[in-house]
């Protein structure tokens, strides 16, 4: 095959990656459970093409420095090729990107599952996984479907499904937050984290434990308590931004209102559960019957200005 389609969702942290091991590679520092969400998709078609350089369209646009990041990926493909492929790749998210909710999960599980394609690799799901966290921690996770969990532990860290998509029985609110200040993005955000902030390494430790502890809550089906653990965990993420110098503080009024929303509406029965990444967006997790009042509380919110309801995903699409 010389072309491609893939179709990636993006891949919500529940136990969070915020960290990585020294070396080259991007290489995780803990393991990370995620969720990949049916509303935030990113469709890539990827062709190889005759000539000497790469075209790449992302989201209709010639955004340099993101066209800079998916080429440094495309030496990766060229190099398990063993051939100096070239390619045209064209990719949409199916979501409002003013939205600022552009994840690089989908992003790179959607380019490395339509590059590999047209490449002609035939690369297993573990060796699809591990090729996305090249371009993104958490596009590995975006790989296999439904619930996900990342495994640090070995040379090339790839991640697996631990759980179908219906495993967590909520759907997923989106708070989308007026935009703020200017995004710091995950990557640097992390580095910053790890150079300046005095909770870096209680939070890495943290984020191994809860890891493995979200894992055996969902298989066992506890799902308040995964939900209680996932909140806890966004929050020391963030903690580590704010221990660092200068503060990394992701959160507007309108995230932390909403953490507050969902302990509010689980004091009323309603067990919805808090969840943001590095950004303002905060996620509010619930059982679907819940969605209407859940929505009604985010829209109440000063500062959010819509709410994506999303379901549970499967794994990364390829067709031809
Ligand atoms: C807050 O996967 O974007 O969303 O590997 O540097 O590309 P890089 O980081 P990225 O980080 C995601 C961080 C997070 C939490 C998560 O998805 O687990």
């Amino acid at each position: 095959m010389s072309r491609a389609t893939a179709i990636a969702y993006a891949n919500l942290g529940l136990a969070k990656y915020w960290g990585k091991r020294p070396g080259a590679g991007n290489l995780p520092a803990a393991g990370s459970v995620g969720v990949n969400l049916k509303a935030l998709r990113t469709i890539t078609t990827a062709s190889v093409i005759d000539g000497d350089r790469d075209e790449i369209r992302l989201d209709g646009e010639n955004s340099p420095k993101a066209a800079a990041r998916a080429g440094a990926f495309l030496d990766l493909v060229r190099e398990l090729a063993g051939k100096p492929l070239h390619f045209r790749i064209e990719s949409r998210n199916d979501f409002p990107t003013a939205a600022g909710l552009a994840s690089s999960s989908s992003g790179f599980a959607a380019l490395a599952a339509a590059a590999a394609h047209a490449a002609d690799l035939r690369l297993d799901e573990r060796a699809l996984s591990a090729l996305a966290r090249k371009g993104s921690g958490s596009a590995a996770r975006a790989i296999p479907g439904g619930v996900t969990r990342l495994i640090p532990d070995v040379d090339e860290p790839y991640a697996v499904s631990i759980a179908p998509p219906e495993a967590l029985p909520w759907v997923w609110s989106i708070g989308v937050a007026k935009t703020g200040p200017k995004d710091i993005s995950s990557r640097d955000g992390m580095a910053a984290c790890a150079e300046t902030s005095s909770f870096h390494d209680a939070w890495i430790r943290r984020a191994r434990e809860d890891a493995e502890t979200l894992e055996r809550l969902v298989l066992s089906g506890d799902v308040d308590g995964a939900g209680a653990l996932i909140e806890a965990n966004a929050l020391a993420m963030h903690a580590d931004g704010f221990a660092a110098r200068p503060p990394l503080v992701y959160f507007l009024p309108a995230t932390l209102a909403a953490w507050r929303a969902a302990v509010e509406l689980r004091r009323q029965g309603v067990m919805a559960w808090f969840t943001c990444d590095a950004g303002p967006h905060p996620v509010l997790m619930h059982p679907p019957q819940h969605a209407a009042r859940v929505r009604e509380t985010l829209l109440a919110i000063p500062g959010l200005e819509r709410v994506i309801v999303s379901a549970a995903a499967g794994g990364v699409e390829v067709t031809g």
